[in-house]
């Protein structure tokens, strides 16, 4: 399913070390918008509308690239707590960015999912959504998750709680739920874990992100502020991903 046309060559001609590969899943914490206002003296608002402009960019690089997911966290279950004219500010802004952009992610043949609660998106953007993945669903390009709503405790409650379904209705027992069945449930369900994870604007936390599928992400953490972040910027994480030695546990390579 998530075998590319192209993608092996595409992947060959752009990296100097084939055999580190590219990796198949990019998750973004994409922080610092702001930030990058007041140092300019801005409405945050503004660092929100500069840091779309840098989403834009990195779709097309990863999808130019041919990495396979693109996992982006555009506003999480705690972001609710910021002022009303913030979050409504953000919510426009998604609306915009899909009425915008919607037509070009699929001329580009990128597939658009969600990671989050849908029924707690207020009505406009849930709809902008579900048209985006119902337009996109037969694309074979990138797959860009985004996370809205999203909150990484929440997901894997939420499948504990289907996994317990599955036991009260007799179709598997306690002690053979596996990985797997968690995992099953899961929003990203199907894809591959992330292989790194970025996070801008200098912070090092996770902010409830991808709790159990970043197990084994190689962490990148960026001082560069999220508008800021562009084509540059994601190859140096990708390339300082090529530069670590993953062991899964193991003894590596050295
Ligand atoms: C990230 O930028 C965007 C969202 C959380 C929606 P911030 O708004 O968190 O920017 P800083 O961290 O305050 O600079
Ligand atoms: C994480 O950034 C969430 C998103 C980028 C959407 P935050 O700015 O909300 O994270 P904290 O509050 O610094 O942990
Ligand atoms: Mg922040």
């Amino acid at each position: 399913m998530l075998e590319r046309d192209g993608a092996m060559g595409q992947q060959r001609a752009f990296t100097e070390r084939p055999e580190a590969g590219l990796p198949r899943h990019i998750a973004i914490i994409m922080d610092g918008n702001g930030r990058w206002a007041k140092k300019r003296r801005l409405p945050r608002t503004m660092g929100h509308r500069a840091g779309m402009n840098a989403l834009e960019e990195i779709v097309r690089a990863c999808n130019d690239m041919g990495v396979q997911v693109l996992t982006v966290y555009a506003f999480s279950t705690e972001n609710w707590k910021r002022p009303a004219d913030e979050v409504s500010f953000l919510m426009q802004l998604l609306l915009e960015y899909m009425k915008k952009k919607l037509r070009e992610l699929h001329e580009e043949k990128v597939k658009i999912r969600l990671l989050g609660d849908s029924e707690g998106i207020p009505e406009p953007q849930r709809e902008a959504i579900a048209e985006a993945v119902a337009l996109t669903a037969d694309n074979t390009g990138l797959i860009l998750n985004i996370a809205l709503n999203y909150g990484a405790r929440r997901e894997i409650l939420r499948a504990c709680q289907m996994v317990a379904q599955r036991v009260r209705a007799g179709e598997l027992k306690p002690e053979d739920i596996t990985e797997a069945d968690v995992e099953a449930q899961l929003f990203t369900a199907g894809l591959p874990d992330p292989d790194l994870l970025i996070r801008t604007g200098g912070e090092m936390r996770v902010s409830n992100y991808l709790l159990w599928q970043i197990a084994y992400a190689e962490v990148v953490v960026t001082d560069v502020l999220w508008p800021d972040f562009g084509r540059p910027q994601l190859l140096a994480a990708v390339d300082e991903y090529w530069r670590r030695d993953r062991r899964f546990g193991g003894l590596g390579k050295n």
